[in-house]
């Protein structure tokens, strides 16, 4: 497998100034020391990106994403943050597709399909997350409605676009509910997801994609997710807010390597 191990932490909006600092501190003075067969991504809030991704620059399987970007350059859009800015900031993802980008902020695959081109012209690797709501998975068609959301808004990039791409697989009824997807459920959307960017690009590109499990993953199940070999690693959430349990989670994924 040729494929980059991954455990990246979505702060979301939590975290002051001080609190954001001093998180990053501590899982970078641990993430310094661990092995780089594991790459380490922290996703904070956009105010502290710059400083955040200074406070990294040392260390080379540690990199920073965006939560968010505008699907323009620039532009009368008060309070957006274009792709072009995360670049110019040498920032290396943006998470595109979160479910509560989805929900709250009304991003249908329109807006995301704009904003993935955004991204990947102006140099910014995506972390493209998809996932179902329970109504889908009690209906068992999960797959077609994951299916739609890449199709619509990921899979008009060209192979080597897609390169630069990252999966994040989040079923929406996992996500902050304590409630994790069993191993075999996350095997069988991650092979499934892999399954379609094989069909749709080479079974080379869809091999050296990572895809990576979202949704209430935590040092007492990371384990067992990634031991799941479409498992590539984890996108954290609440989690990633301690950094011992982040770390925690980091080291799983390490040992499995
Ligand atoms: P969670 O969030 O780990 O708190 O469930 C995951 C995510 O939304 O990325």
């Amino acid at each position: 497998m040729n494929r980059q191990l991954i455990v990246a932490g979505n702060w979301k909006m939590n975290k002051n100034l001080i609190e954001a600092f001093s998180l990053a501190s501590e899982i970078l003075a641990k993430a310094k020391k661990m092995s780089d067969k594991v790459q380490i991504v922290l996703a904070p809030p956009a105010p502290y990106l710059h400083t955040i991704n200074s406070m990294s620059k040392d260390i080379a399987h540690v990199n920073i994403a965006a939560q968010n970007c505008h699907f323009e350059t620039s532009g009368a859009y008060t309070g957006e943050i274009s792709a072009e800015m995360l670049h110019s900031m040498n920032i290396t993802y943006v998470i595109l597709g979160h479910s509560e980008r989805r929900k709250y902020f009304q991003e249908d695959h329109k807006i995301l399909a704009k904003k993935v081109s955004a991204a990947i012209k102006a140099g910014v690797k995506i972390i493209f997350c998809c996932g179902e709501p329970l109504e889908i998975r009690e209906a068992n068609t999960q797959e077609s409605f994951v299916l739609q959301q890449l199709e619509e808004s990921l899979f008009h990039l060209t192979e080597a676009e897609m390169k630069q791409v990252v999966v994040a697989y989040e079923p929406i009824w996992a996500i902050g509910t304590g409630k994790t997807a069993s191993p075999s459920q996350a095997q069988d959307m991650h092979q499934f997801i892999r399954k379609q960017i094989a069909t749709k690009y080479t079974t080379e590109l869809a091999d050296a994609c990572s895809i990576l499990y979202g949704g209430s993953c935590k040092p007492s199940n990371a384990a067992e997710l990634f031991a799941q070999k479409d498992v590539d690693g984890g996108l954290v959430g609440g989690a990633s807010l301690k950094s011992e349990d982040f770390l925690q989670i980091i080291q799983k994924r390490a040992k499995q390597a």
